[in-house]
């Protein structure tokens, strides 16, 4: 057995990561009713979530996704956020729901955010599956929450560091020794 997740102890299980995006699917189809809304995941991080969570949500919507960066392969922001890839289509008068893994100093939501404003959509929220609240250094807007979660680097589900388990069924700590 290859033993390539040994460093990760888990924080978020599978099931309880699916069960929450079961209650977030439902509460979005809720609350959107007949509205067509379209998603729009941040690469590439929110990539497992958003296959997830579309499957959740019961209503008339598209997909489209923004490339953004700002790590490197550090685990602390650098702050200066590059766009990698722009959506696809415009949304002007269309309900975005942005869909991201992490919110973590919430820099990069708010760029996101102001980026998205100036193409005039009708309605903007955000769906995040989670947030370090700790870490927090500008308040961003967030409408729906899968999970707080402690002062940590997480991997697993999406989450990478230096590219790697994103393949990670469920969301762990990486362990301090292996954040070389
Ligand atoms: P922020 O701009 O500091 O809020 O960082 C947001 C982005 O940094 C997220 O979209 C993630 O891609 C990445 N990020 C922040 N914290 C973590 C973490 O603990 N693990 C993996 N990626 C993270
Ligand atoms: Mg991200």
């Amino acid at each position: 057995m290859s033993n390539w997740a040994d460093n990760v102890e888990t924080l978020i299980s599978q099931k309880e990561i699916h069960a929450r995006i079961e209650q977030l699917g439902r509460t979005i189809t809720l609350d959107y009713k007949d509205d067509e809304l379209v998603l729009i995941g941040v690469l590439k991080g929110s990539f497992l979530f958003m296959a997830d969570l579309c499957r959740q949500i019961d209503n008339k919507l598209s997909c489209d996704f923004f490339g953004l960066s700002s790590y490197g392969d550090k685990t602390k922001t650098s702050g200066v956020i590059r766009i990698t890839s722009d959506l696809k289509r415009p949304i002007e008068g269309k309900n975005v729901l942005v869909v991201e893994d992490i919110v973590d100093t919430g820099l990069t939501m708010q760029y996101l955010l102001a980026n998205l404003q100036t193409r005039k959509p009708k309605s903007v929220k955000v769906c995040t599956l989670l947030e370090k609240p700790s870490r927090k250094l500008v308040e961003t807007q967030i409408d729906y929450l899968g999970f707080e979660v402690p002062d940590v680097f997480v991997v697993g589900y999406g989450l990478d560091y230096k590219g790697r388990y994103r393949n990670l069924e469920y969301i762990g700590q990486l362990k301090e020794e292996s954040l070389a």
